[in-house]
């Protein structure tokens, strides 16, 4: 096909993409193509922003390593990844609303016993925090592995230390048969998201501020249970309308209680959604031949 111009090139894409033979990604570059060529419209994008944004995307993908993940980064600050965490965890009333992952999970944490101190060595004050694994119905759910990351009193994760070779605030816990958890740890605070990057750039040029509230970050997993991805949100806190990353629910916010030694405390029970009993398929009954018309 030739001469194609503006009005004609949208069918012309769409049309090379015709014969994917997945179904899905069919639809996906389909809606993409028509989505990308919408908005060039709508906005009249110039030759001059097309590239600023092809340098910006590069920057992005240059910012990534194995640390540092940008791209993450850049769909939080964008609503991209609440938007499909929202979409994907609709869960019944009662289960532990889900937020969104982040870039500063790391597989291989370290494994705790019930009581130790999974900051490490991190800086902040102390905290004790306690929880419960339960099931929907109240049912208290045990060896269920619960990983916990947060980000210590400077601001900053473990990974976001150069040269640092140990875990820092950040372990695995399983729960006894109570469903039961607890872990010593140092208290959470509110802290910007990374702005040395190519999306601090973005949120400088927008007059957008980059802190989170104060949170800590929790995955659990438990047979026969969904995975759940969130966070306990700190009350009180001046971010918790304003999220650079929009993942505030109001479930979510809990107290941090200063006790009387000194020493925080949170309690927080997480309810997770059973996994639904997959439908047995119907035999398809074989089409019995009509008796000839009399
Ligand atoms: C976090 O909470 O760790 C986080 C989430 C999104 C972007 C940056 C940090
Ligand atoms: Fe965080």
């Amino acid at each position: 096909m030739r001469n194609l111009n503006q009005d004609t090139i949208t069918q012309a894409v769409l049309a090379r993409f015709a014969g994917t033979p997945d179904a899905r990604l069919k639809e996906l570059m389909t809606s993409l193509v028509q989505h990308l060529h919408a908005f060039a419209r709508e906005v009249k994008l110039t030759e001059e922003e097309w590239l600023a944004g092809i340098e910006f995307l590069t920057a992005t993908g240059q910012k990534c390593d194995d640390k540092r993940q940008e791209f993450i980064l850049l769909s939080d600050t964008l609503g991209l990844s609440m938007l499909t965490v929202a979409m994907n965890n609709d869960k019944p009333q009662g289960c532990t609303e889900a937020t969104v992952f982040g870039p500063f999970h790391v597989e291989g944490a370290p494994h705790y016993e019930h009581g130790a101190d999974v900051a490490n060595g991190a800086a902040g004050e102390p905290c004790i925090v306690r929880g419960r694994v339960l099931g929907r119905d109240g049912e208290e759910v045990a060896d269920a592995v619960v990983e916990v990351w947060q980000a210590d009193a400077e601001g900053n994760y473990d990974v976001q230390y150069p040269g640092l070779d140990k875990h820092r605030a950040r372990g695995v816990l399983t729960s006894g048969t109570d469903g039961r958890f607890h872990f010593k740890t140092i208290v959470a605070e509110a802290y910007p998201i990374p702005v040395d990057g190519p999306v601090g750039e973005m949120l400088r040029a927008t007059k957008r501020h980059p802190w989170r509230p104060a949170h800590l970050h929790f995955m659990i997993t438990a047979p026969g249970y969904e995975k759940l991805v969130t966070h306990v949100f700190r009350s009180g806190d001046p971010y918790l309308d304003s999220d650079a990353v929009f993942g505030v629910r109001q479930s979510l916010v809990a107290d941090w209680i200063k006790q009387p030694d000194g020493v925080y405390s949170l309690d927080f029970d997480f309810v997770l959604n059973p996994v639904q009993p997959v439908q047995p398929v119907q035999p398809i009954q074989p089409i019995q031949p009509r008796p000839p018309a009399p």
